[in-house]
């Protein structure tokens, strides 16, 4: 890791960074417990275990100042009617914002704070996004396609905090309606939160 000022390119159409530190796939058994129709999931993890999507992080000391920046790529598909999706987090340091660059396909940002304030952005190639410090955010891919990717940059001391999603899901879904993408409440949302002590 340098101090130096570096560069690096983000070739289209694969947008896969020409240098990356690190490199995650997270695959169907990495969403367990978050999907709306469990049934669905379970019959499709027992086929194949699917790549769902892919993240090339460029690392940086992991310090107040420094900023850590990578590209997300959110591949098409379903579970059921939902939308594939991230698994979705805050920041461990709560009041850490992020900017997101979307550079190829279509989907959403689902988002959300502690206090329950829900927000459901669209992204699409060349729209940029602010998650503000405090909100939660999951990237869908919508596209039956084409791959979600989106650029994105964020404080290096913020962490990732998946417990709190893990536990209780996103308050908004994207599923696959009538005339296309839908976003709705989650009905788990409420019983799981019911269920908590
Ligand atoms: C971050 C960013 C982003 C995110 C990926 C994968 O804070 O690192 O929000 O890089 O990690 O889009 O999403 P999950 O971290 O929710 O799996
Ligand atoms: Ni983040």
């Amino acid at each position: 890791m340098t101090d130096l000022p570096f560069t690096f390119t983000l070739p289209m159409p694969e947008v896969i960074p020409s240098n990356y530190d690190n490199h995650i796939e997270r695959r169907l058994s990495d969403l367990r417990g978050q999907c709306l129709d469990q049934e669905a999931y379970a019959a499709m993890l027992a086929q194949e275990n699917s790549l769902v999507y892919e993240v090339y992080e460029i690392k940086r000391p992991e310090i107040a100042g420094e900023i850590l920046m990578g590209v997300s790529i959110v591949h098409p598909g379903k579970v059921g009617r939902e939308f594939y999706m991230t698994k979705g987090h805050f920041h461990t340091v709560i009041n850490t914002a992020e900017l997101y660059y979307c550079l190829r396909g279509e989907g959403f940002m689902v988002m959300e704070t502690p206090e329950g304030d829900t927000d459901v952005q669209p992204l699409s190639s060349g729209r940029v996004l602010y998650v503000p410090p405090r909100w939660a955010h999951r990237s869908v891919c919508t596209s039956r396609q084409e791959d979600l990717v989106t650029f994105f940059a964020y404080p290096a001391n913020a962490g990732h905090d998946y417990g709190t999603i893990e536990q209780l899901g996103f308050r908004k879904l994207v599923v696959d309606g009538s005339r296309g993408p839908e976003i709705i409440d989650n009905p788990r949302y409420q019983e799981q939160a019911a269920r908590e002590p």
